[in-house]
Formats: C-alpha cells, structure tokens, sequence
C-alpha cells in the first residue's frame, strides 16, 4: 500500500512520542499509569479519553475512537496513512526516502494541469469577458456578489469555440481535454466542449487539486447541472464539494454539514460556515461516508424538507452510521433549501435550525409518528420495518444500544424481541454493503466482537503464540476496525503471555478472549494457511468493501451506470493486482456468503 520501508515506520512509531503528539491539542491529567483527557473525537466534557504511552495508543471509553500515533493522525487530522507517517517523520526528524517506485511523473499530471487551467480561464471568462453578461447577471439575480464568489473560483463557460481555441493556445492537445472531460468526442471523431453556456463550479480533491466542475443552466432546461464524468483524477462518488476547503475548520467544529447543492455550500461558506460539503450530483455514497468519518466524527444532515429531501436524508444518515458516525438531522422550514434560508437572514437564520438538529433515529420517529405510524398494532409493524435498518446501520456500540432503547420504548416491543429481529430479519436496507451484512451477523450478540479476519488472527494469536512476531511486523493496526479486538491484539504484540493478559485487558476486552479462547479448539488448525489467509482477508478487507459497495449501488442513468462499471472495474483490477491469487476466490466467496471474512479455517488432519 504504502512504499514508505517498514523500518522506516517502525522508526517513526517508535520515535514519537504519544504523550506530546495527543498533548499538543489535548489537555492531559495522569491518572495511575495512563494519562486522562476530554475525547477530542466524540467532543467529551468529561476525562474519558486515555493515552496509554507504555503502549503508545490512545483509547476513549465513551465512543471507541483507538489507535496508535499514526491512526490518531489519520483520524484526527484525515491524513492518510502514507501522510500520516512522513508527517510524524517530519517532526521527528527522520528522513522518508521519496517514493521509490514511480519514476518519472505523476501519469495524470497533464489532467491535473488542464482541469486547472480551463479553471483559470472560465473564471476570467465570467469576470470580465462581454458573453458573460447574462451569467454576472444570474449570479446578481442570487444576491451573490461577484466580487465575493470569484475567489471561490466561480467561471462561465461560453457557448462557441473560444474555450477550445484558448486550450488548444495552450498547448493542452484534444485527447488531454477529452481525458480530463473537459470536451467530448462526437461520433464523427470531432471534439468540442463539454460545457457551453454554464456557470461552473469547479470541485476540487482533498488536497486542493480541481478535479471538475458542476455546470449550472442559466435558465430553465435540462440538465439543470451537468458535472464533469469519471475521469482518472475526477470520481463523483469518492469526492465531496468543498471538502479541501472545509476540512480545517471541519476539525475545528468536530462537526460537518452537509447539505445537497452546489449553491447551498457556496451561500453558507459566503455567510462564513466553512465545515460544509455536498456530493456531487449523486446520493450519498459508502465511500463519502468513509471520508466523512475520517475528518469528523459528527455529522449534520441539512436537506430539502420535501419528501425527496428526506429520503435522501435518511439514506445519507445509514450510510454515515454504518461507518460509525453520530449523525443529526437539521429541518428546515417547508419549502427553503440552505440557500434560500441563509440568503434571507444570513447565518443566523441558520443558527437556530442547525442547533436544534435531532439525532437522525429521532427524526425518523418523529416523521413516522407525524404520519400516525404508531397510532394502530398493524402500522407500528411498518413503522418497525422502517426504522430497524437504521438501528441496523449503526456500527457504534454505544449508539446501537441508544437506539435499541428508542425503538423499544416507542415502539412497545421489548429489546430482546428487536435484537432477535435484527439478527434474524429481512435486510430491508436497500444499499447496505456487505460489511453491513457481516456487521449484523455479529455485533448484536454483545460479546461476539470484532470482523471474522480479525477474530480469527487474534483467535491464532491466542493459541499459536509463535505468530506473534510475524503478526507484529505484518498486521497495521489501522486493519483492526474494533477497539476490544485493538487492546486485545497490542497486548498480545507487547509480549504478554496468554496466562497474563486477563489482568491487563479491560473486562471488555478480557471477555472476548476468553470466548475466543472458548471458541473452538485451535489445535488442529493449520496455522500458517489460517494465518495467511486471515492476514490477506484484513489487509483486503477495505478494498473488498469499496468493491462489494460498488456493486450494491444504482445509478439514476445510463451515464452514472457506466461510471459505477468503470470503478468497479478499477477496483477489480486492483483487487487482482494486489491479489493475483486469491482475487476471485474472495470476490466469489463474498459474492454468494455476503460475508467478507477468510473460509472457516482449515484443518490440516482432515477426519
Ligand atoms: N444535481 C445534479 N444534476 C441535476 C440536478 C441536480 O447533479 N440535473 C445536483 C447538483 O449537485 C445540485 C444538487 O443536485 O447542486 C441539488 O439540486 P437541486 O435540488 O435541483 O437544487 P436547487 O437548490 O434547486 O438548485 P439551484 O439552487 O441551483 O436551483
Ligand atoms: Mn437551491
């Protein structure tokens, strides 16, 4: 994944220190052998996040953020691993040797420069060029300033070939801008703009790179917005508007909004809301959702009110709960969009609105309950079928267990019977990924913790306490989704004998090892194909998720078809490249288990 030496990170790891790193931004007490503060992740009041320095990581009691110095970079600041790691190298003054394998240049770089340059220009265009009248007259008509919108890039595209002449005076040649999707190739082999007569909005990676644009009608038409297509450097599904721009004060307010247009996050970074975002043209996606959680642990879901709205809205919110986010509904008054309620009354028309955001269960009782849902026995067994999806997208331990008491106590069936059904019941979720499906298998049975890939690798662990060194140097922690399985796990890399760590383990964490050592007998196992495999099914695991997810989701058109084909067949070939043996295997097998876990583990006398 990285092409950073293990040494190398090693080095860092052990170089950095734990204590200062969380230090620097949280207030930390000692407290017995660990060091106790507010959770900067879940936003605590209270001294429920540890730092445990003799193991270098970090624990919170309440919402189960885990990790070590590079997982607390990750999540805290929404790096990725590589970054993670040269920046920890950097304050440690290490030295990372520059990536080894790319020789020459990024491969996309032409794509990169000419999304930036058509930028460039579109935003001159609509700033001083005479056919753009009509769109300066647009943005007046608003109440946008010109002045105001243009450092956020705002263009216009005109109709004609001035666009095409000024690329091609450039120097950027008709492939590059066909590639980059800045212009489409007709039947008849001639290329022209892809945008003409559009307002832009350029959109932009995480890391500030414009990637594309949404293109906005001036007047009435179809379609309203036409955004760039897939393109090596531009993925609709994997991206959010704003996001490179909101991600420092994202973490500030520990809390993102977001909300569902173009226009929306532009009126509320104007009224000064910077922790906003949008997808782009498209629901919601797993992988957004990923990239959400990863810079914030909160969301607030701030949609259209009409019915369409709140469709989206609840969809969003499973996706943001599967992936362990707390998430809270804003409603906004009938008919307004953030838009038009921010464009009336400024942000503090917003205030009110946002502070009284509801956690996202709540609104769906409330709407279900406005509808007269739970009026007779015959509807509150809808009304159950409709809000157990999102009992069941919850991944957060603690919020699972909020929310079964919620739906008990409104709905007056017991817990016992609701977690039965949760395990048993039909998977009403309609995008659920399969990490939902193997989720459901196994969290509600309280103590049954932890993925199969890593149940199984700490099971081993357990029995075969020869594998713990390899599993130190081969096993990231960032694989390990589950924070008993996380305690469990460094234990064990930290040399404790098996006979020691119920001392040491918190009682959690000590109850899972012993079901795992319960579990079944590991002696006849073939530990090292049991290790391997567990050890691919971790490291594959996401990639399998992204895959599995993929295949889940519709699109609206043929367009947006053929854009999921083409990243699913990206991932595909990823898959096979990183696992040119096992590929199909795991596709097939989670194709037909909807289970993302390694084969029941094999036995090496077979009866
Ligand atoms: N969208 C899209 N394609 C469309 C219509 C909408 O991609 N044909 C996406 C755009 O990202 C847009 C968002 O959906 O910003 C919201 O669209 P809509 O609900 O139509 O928003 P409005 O508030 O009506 O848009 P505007 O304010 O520009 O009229
Ligand atoms: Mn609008």
């Amino acid at each position: 994944m990285s092409l950073i030496p293990d040494e190398i990170i090693e080095h860092v790891k052990d170089a950095t220190d734990i204590l200062a790193l969380v230090g620097e931004s949280v207030d930390l007490k000692r407290t017995g052998s660990d060091w106790r503060g507010c959770c900067p992740f879940h936003g605590g009041t209270h001294r429920n996040f540890a730092v445990i320095p003799r193991k270098g990581l970090f624990y919170c009691y309440v919402c189960h953020e885990a990790g070590d110095v590079f997982s607390y970079m990750i999540k805290r600041f929404g790096m990725d691993y590589p970054t993670a790691v040269r920046e920890l190298a950097r304050k440690a003054g290490i030295v990372v040797p520059e990536k080894q394998q790319r020789v020459g240049p990024d491969p996309n770089e032409p794509l990169y420069g000419a999304v930036a340059s058509a930028a460039e220009w579109f935003a001159h265009r609509l700033l001083e060029s005479a056919d753009a009248g009509g769109a300066r007259a647009y943005i007046e008509k608003r109440d946008i300033a010109l002045e105001v919108a243009a450092p956020h890039g705002l263009g216009y595209a005109p109709s004609g070939g001035a666009f095409m002449d000024a690329m091609h005076g450039l120097g950027i040649k008709d492939q590059v801008l066909v590639e980059s999707g800045l212009a489409v190739q007709r039947d008849d082999g001639r290329v022209h703009a892809r945008f003409r007569d559009r307002l832009l909005f350029p959109i932009h990676d995480i890391r500030g790179r414009a990637v594309g644009f949404g293109g906005r009608l001036l007047g009435p038409g179809e379609p309203k917005y036409l955004n760039s297509p897939e393109t090596p450097i531009f993925h609709k599904g994997r991206q959010l508007y704003n996001l490179h721009h909101a991600k420092q004060a994202i973490r500030q307010e520990q809390v993102v909004i977001v909300v569902e247009g173009y226009f929306d996050v532009l009126r509320l970074v104007l009224a000064g809301i910077d922790h906003v975002v949008a997808p782009l043209g498209t629901a919601l996606t797993p992988e957004q959702a990923a990239l959400l959680k990863r810079v914030a642990p909160a969301a607030i879901l701030l949609y259209d009110s009409d019915s369409a709205g709140l469709r989206a809205t609840f969809r969003a919110g499973d996706e943001l709960l599967r992936h362990g986010a707390r998430v809270r509904v804003a409603t906004l008054p009938p008919g307004e969009d953030p838009d038009s309620i921010v464009q009336k009354g400024g942000a503090a028309a917003l205030a009110p609105i946002l502070r009284d955001a509801i956690d996202v269960l709540e609104r769906k009782i409330l709407e279900l309950d406005r509808r007269g849902w739970f009026r007779d026995v015959e509807h509150r067994r809808e009304a159950l079928d409709k809000l157990l999806p999102t009992v069941r997208a919850a991944t957060d331990p603690i919020t699972r267990e909020l929310y079964l008491g919620l739906v008990a106590e409104r709905s007056g069936v017991s817990r016992e019977v609701l977690e039965r059904e949760l395990l048993s019941g039909p998977s009403a979720v309609t995008h659920a990924p399969p990490v939902a499906a193997a989720a459901r298998d196994e969290q509600p049975r309280l103590r049954k913790r932890g993925n199969v890939g890593e149940r199984t690798m700490l099971r081993l662990l357990l029995a075969h306490t020869d594998l713990v060194a390899r599993a130190r140097t081969e096993v990231r922690l960032e694989w390990l989704r589950d924070p008993l399985v996380m305690e469990v796990f460094s234990a064990l890399l930290e040399g404790t004998p098996v006979s020691e760590l119920f001392q040491r383990l918190s009682p959690d964490a000590a109850s899972l090892t012993q079901e795992l050592l319960n579990a079944e007998d590991t002696a006849g196992l073939d530990a090292d194909a049991t290790y391997a495999e567990a050890l691919l099914d971790l490291e594959a695991r996401p990639l399998l998720i992204a895959y599995h997810a993929l295949r889940g989701s519709r699109a609206d058109d043929e367009a947006g078809a053929e854009a999921l084909e083409s990243r699913r067949l990206v991932l595909k070939k990823e898959l096979a490249a990183k696992y040119p043996k096992q590929w199909k295997q795991y596709i097939m097998r989670t194709r037909t288990t909807g289970r993302l876990g390694p084969r029941p583990p094999r036995r090496s006398n077979a009866p």
